[in-house]
Parts: structure tokens; C-alpha cells; sequence
């Protein structure tokens, strides 16, 4: 099915009819699909189910290919970002016609559906303009950390669990929680790995985060545990890339027990989504959770 979605995804980029075009794409891995997983797990048989997941994938990669140009990623899934290979300004137009093109595709659907999507978009950007304005400077407020990955990457998780929903004619509301709580546990987990996981496990730089400022779930909590002079210690290795922070900073996530909190942080929202779909029987579902709280990268 994930071949059939990856196919989907080349036809609609070939229909965009332009060689550079198609020669950009090429340099766009694959990642885990979560998203397209969660559609085929609650509307797998419905017609629309494989244009749906090809529409998300391609909004998910549009948003990465400008996040590493905001972000000033080299690397993406293992691999060498496409901004890193052929430039921003390539990099942004590639986001754009990826975007637009998924937009057209995605007006086939159904109006309600289209109407969710496009919402998770804006969400999807407001999010990315937080992120950006919080990582001025060292941020110790949990709620606006909440709030920013919310926006950025749950909104999209939220859509996709709720547009399957609509094509197979199930309570939205319930899949729509869902998603924002896996979505919400998917961010924690990702920024746990930023810290606990190695480069070649990550495909992507370790305890990259703090050094781009984002004070992530992981500094949030360590700051509360910190005395006032760790305190400032924490806030002088913000968006400092030395291996003395790191060692600092690694040290310091043992001695606070940082590691299970943010877990128990991820597993909380874990338990609320599978909690918002305990009875409609949809196994799948439930493993999606398992899955993504214990995985590795
Ligand atoms: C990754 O965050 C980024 C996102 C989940 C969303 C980014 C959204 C935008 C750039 C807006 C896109 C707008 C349109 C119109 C498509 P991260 O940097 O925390 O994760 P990373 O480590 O995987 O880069
Ligand atoms: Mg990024």
C-alpha cells in the first residue's frame, strides 16, 4: 500500500509536467508515512483512501523542505536535504508546487475533507512562525511549547485522522481527538530522541535542538528541576554548539531522571488517544500508538 502511495505521489509530480520540476522531487526521501498509515487504518478499502494519503505526504513534505530552509538543515531522513543539494530558493519552489499541486488534488475529495486539510495548514504555518519567534531567546513556558507543536505537527496528524474518518462515515470528533493527542505524543517522543539517540540512528544531527533554539519538552523540564545558578548555566549553552554543553547537558538529563519524565509525557498523551477511541475496536489504531511512543527514531 505505502508503494501504491509513493506511485501516487510520482503521477501527480509527473502531471505537474516540468523536467526540473520532476529533477528536484527526485531528491525528496520517503519517510515513515505516519500519516498515511492512520488514513489506511480507518478508511483502507474507501476509493479516495490512497489520493487522500498521497495529498497529506506531499503537504508533510512541502512543509519540510521549507522548514529546512528556515532551519538551515543540511540533512533530512538520512540523507542530504534538498535545500542542501540544489539550493533554498529550489528547495521553497519545490514546497510550493508540492503544496499547490496536493491543494488541486485534495478540492477531488470532498468539501469537508478540504476543509479540514487546508485548516491544518494554517495551523501547520502559524505553528512554524512560533516555533520560529519562541526560539529567540531560551523559552521555560510550557504551555507555549504545547501550543507551538499543536499547531506544527499536530494539526496535520489531526486532519489526516479526521478526513479518513469523514470518507468512512465515522464519528470525526473521536479520530479527530485521536490525532491530536498521538500528534502531540509523536512531537514529544520526537524531541526526546533529539537528545537520548546517535546522528547515524537519528539521520539527523543529536542534540541539535537547543542548538537551533528550541527549547524543547526535554530543557523545559530540566530547567524546573535546576537550582538558580544551573539555571543560568542552562540558559548560556542556549544555541551554543559545543561538546562541553553537550556533556553538560547529557550529565545533567541523567541526574533529573529527564529521559522517563518526558516519556511519561509522551505515554500520557498516548493514553488520551487510545482513551478517544476506546470503542470503535480498531486495533490498528491502538498499535499506531504502541508503535510510535517505543520507536527508536
Ligand atoms: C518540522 O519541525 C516542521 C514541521 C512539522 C512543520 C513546518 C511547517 C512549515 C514550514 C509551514 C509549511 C507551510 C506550507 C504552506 C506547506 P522541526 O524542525 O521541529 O523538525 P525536524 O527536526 O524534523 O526538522
Ligand atoms: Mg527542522
Amino acid at each position: 500500500m505505502l508503494d501504491q502511495i509513493q506511485n501516487k505521489m510520482e503521477a501527480f509530480i509527473t502531471q505537474v509536467g516540468n523536467v526540473n520540476v520532476s529533477k528536484l522531487a527526485s531528491g525528496v526521501v520517503a519517510g515513515k508515512m505516519l500519516r498515511s498509515k492512520l488514513i489506511l487504518a480507518i478508511c483502507d478499502n474507501h476509493p479516495k483512501a490512497l489520493d487522500l494519503c498521497a495529498i497529506i505526504e506531499m503537504i508533510q513534505s512541502a512543509s519540510l523542505l521549507h522548514d529546512d530552509v528556515i532551519d538551515e538543515s543540511e540533512t533530512r531522513r538520512g540523507q542530504s536535504s534538498v535545500n542542501a543539494v540544489f539550493g533554498n530558493k529550489n528547495s521553497i519552489m519545490l514546497g510550493d508546487v508540492f503544496y499547490a499541486k496536493a491543494f488541486f488534488e485534495l478540492t477531488k475529495i470532498n468539501e469537508r475533507v478540504a476543509r479540514s486539510v487546508s485548516n491544518a495548514v494554517v495551523a501547520l504555518a502559524r505553528g512554524e512562525i512560533d516555533d520560529v519567534f519562541l526560539s529567540e531567546g531560551f523559552n521555560p513556558d510550557k504551555q507555549k511549547y504545547f501550543q507551538m507543536l499543536k499547531d506544527k505537527t499536530a494539526s496535520l496528524i489531526t486532519a489526516s485522522a479526521e478526513s479518513a474518518a469523514i470518507l468512512a462515515g465515522l464519528d470525526s470528533a473521536k479520530y479527530r481527538d485521536y490525532g491530536c493527542n498521538l500528534g502531540v505524543a509523536f512531537q514529544i517522543i520526537d524531541d526526546l530522541l533529539d537528545v537520548s539517540q546517535d546522528t547515524s540512528t537519528l539521520g539527523k544531527p543529536a542534540m541539535n535542538d537547543f542548538k537551533e533554539g528550541k527549547t524543547t519538552l526535554p530543557y523545559i523540564l530540566l530547567y524546573e528541576c535546576l537550582d538558580g545558578d544551573d539555571k543560568k548555566i542552562l540558559i548560556s549553552y542556549f544555541k551554543k554548539d559545543s561538546e562541553q554543553a553537550k556533556e553538560w547537558l547529557k550529565a545533567q538529563f541523567d541526574t533529573h531522571n529527564i529521559i522517563a519524565q518526558v516519556q511519561a509525557q509522551a505515554r500520557k498523551y498516548g493514553d488520551l488517544a487510545l482513551a478517544s477511541i476506546k470503542d470503535e475496536n480498531n486495533q490498528s489504531l491502538e498499535k499506531v500508538v504502541e508503535t510510535m511512543i517505543y520507536r527508536e527514531f
